[in-house]
């Protein structure tokens, strides 16, 4: 019986468990061993590791977070720590590895392929949309839906006290959350790490809202922006002379039970490793390319330069004049 392992690293994701339980699910379904490795590749160097069936997996498929556990390991990333997540592999004669995480955990899948020959799927698993091969990441869906109720409700007490929001999102270096919350969301600026923020732009943008009758203003920031958000807020207070507070959604945006959409992906990539690893493929990346489950070499996926809407960008500011 063909042995397998799978992981969940880096922050977590809405969806993860979905991921998780096709992975074991599916790979039971066709004859194999699944072990879950706790807390991501620090369990792999710890053999933090059990046996997962059936029923070991059930009921987690419509809750976030992951029932694996999750982690950032910096000792994985030296020699002597990646060393012994492959001494736990070659112990426990774990054939394939599933790693289910964003850009530094497939990262790490690649690194442990080359060095020591394992075999490795990457599944996307991060709610920063930040991975240039796949249109989707499991958990963006999820993390955009739950920003875009942020910034209604916060919407609602803006317009009452007449005031300018901040509203700071996450995303890391890309601003996918930010961009298609905001348009979604109706704001007036979105500011992401793409570009350089023009702040004239923004205040003039505030003080135009407040002359045409706006109410408020909402301005989504990517925490990626290099610009702090709390001077930013004093920065538009100053200049505009408006009432300007500040929202770090945070850690809000990772939580949550996954939309429809996240346990979709999530299904489909945790069935295609499987698939992958039936027929013998190794050194992949699962991803969502126009609609269609893909997968490509995972160097090739750590490569690939992300797309970006300039069009949707341009949106923001027509729409919201
Ligand atoms: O990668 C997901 C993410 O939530 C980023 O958006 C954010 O920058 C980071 O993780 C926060 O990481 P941590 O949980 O280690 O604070």
């Amino acid at each position: 019986m063909k042995r397998i392992g799978v992981l969940t690293s880096g922050g977590d994701a809405p969806g993860m468990n979905a991921a998780i339980r096709a992975v074991v699910r599916y790979g039971i379904y066709h004859d194999m061993e699944v072990y879950g490795i706790r807390r991501g590749y620090e369990g792999l160097i710890d053999g933090d590791i059990e046996r997962l069936y059936r029923r070991s997996v059930g009921d987690i498929m419509q809750r976030g977070g992951t029932i694996l556990k999750t982690a950032r390991s910096a000792h994985f990333q030296t020699p002597e720590g990646m060393e012994k997540g492959f001494a736990t592999i070659k112990d426990l004669k774990i054939e394939d590895l599933v790693v289910i995480g964003g850009n530094g955990s497939l990262t790490g899948a690649k690194i442990l392929a080359e060095r020591h020959g394992v075999n490795v799927i990457g599944i996307p698993g991060t709610i920063d949309n930040d991975l240039g091969y796949t249109d989707y990441t499991i958990g963006y869906d999820t993390a955009l839906n739950t920003v875009l109720d942020a910034i209604t409700r916060i919407r609602d007490t803006s317009s009452a006290h007449e005031r300018t929001t901040v509203i700071e999102v996450m995303g890391r270096e890309c601003g996918d959350i930010a961009l298609y919350a905001g348009v979604a969301g109706g704001a007036e600026c979105v500011l992401l790490p793409e570009f350089d923020t023009d702040l004239e732009a923004v205040c003039k943008k505030v003080t135009e809202g407040v002359t045409s009758g706006k109410l408020h203003n909402i301005i989504i920031k990517a925490e990626g922006v290099p610009v702090d958000s709390h001077e930013l807020v004093h920065t538009l207070a100053d200049r505009t002379g408006r009432d300007v507070k500040l929202v770090v959604l945070s850690y809000l945006q990772r939580g949550g039970s996954p939309t429809y959409r996240d346990r979709i992906l999530a299904t489909e990539c945790g069935m295609k490793a499987i698939d992958l690893i039936r027929h013998g493929e190794t050194g992949k990346a699962i991803g969502e390319v126009d609609g269609r489950i893909i997968a490509v070499d995972l160097d090739d996926a750590l490569k690939a330069e992300r797309g970006f809407d300039l069009d949707m960008y341009k949106a923001v500011d027509i729409l919201s004049m």
